[in-house]
């Protein structure tokens, strides 16, 4: 599938045009060039910033590249293949490659959930493990992080911030392997979590 010589991550001509003003009739009249022709490639192992004032483009980039948004055009390529002809069911597995990890933990944290849920969550989404096998995998992820096991007990709260973000890693990671999107860089990262 994937020939040594390719990048991990291919994008070529990626763009997003948004509907800004509808008409009384609802016909587009102007819109938003969000993202216009970006082209990058990212090796294995390598980390690519994207940099730039607010409303440049950063964030909707990500959501194309994980198909939160559709494209208005583009390429996109992840591992040999070709992103935006997946199935749904191939899109399930390639977001256990590829995943947001949100600058605000408590963008993705939800706060009636327990650590340990939210941890669990895409385990049991993923297929990957249930029950004792489930609870050992939690219990594995705090400790990667730095973080106690006790802690799957836990609602994410304020006085935990930074473990909030550490939390919301392995939860973003349920594999443990692929490459993450960060975001938003502009401001700065609250983030303790530590990269392996
Ligand atoms: N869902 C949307 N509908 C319309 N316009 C959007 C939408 N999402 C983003 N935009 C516009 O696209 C541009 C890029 O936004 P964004 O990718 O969030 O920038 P950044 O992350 O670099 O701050 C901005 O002008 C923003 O207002
Ligand atoms: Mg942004």
């Amino acid at each position: 599938m994937t020939t040594s010589r390719e990048p991990l991550l291919e994008v070529e001509g990626l763009t997003k045009h948004f509907p800004a003003h509808l008409s009384l009739f609802g016909r587009v009249l102007t819109t938003v060039k969000a993202v216009d022709g970006v082209s990058f490639a990212v090796e294995a192992g390598e980390t690519l910033a994207l940099v730039g004032e607010s409303g440049c483009g950063k964030s909707t980039t990500g959501r194309l590249i994980l198909r939160l948004l559709e494209p208005t055009a583009g390429r996109i390529r992840f591992a040999g293949q070709d992103v935006r002809a997946l199935r749904p069911e191939d899109m399930r597995a390639l977001r256990r490659a590829i995943q947001i990890i949100f600058q605000d933990p408590y963008a993705s944290l939800n706060p009636r959930m327990t650590v340990g849920d939210i941890l669990a969550e895409p385990l049991q989404l993923h297929g990957l493990a249930k029950g004792g096998a489930r609870r050992a995998r939690v219990a594995e992820l705090l400790t990667l992080v730095g973080l106690r096991r006790s802690m799957a007990a836990a609602i994410p709260t304020n006085s935990q911030a930074g473990n909030a973000s550490a939390s919301a890693l392995p939860g973003r990671s349920p594999s443990s392997r692929g490459s993450s999107s960060a975001t938003s860089p502009s401001r700065r990262s609250t983030s303790r979590s530590r990269r392996r």
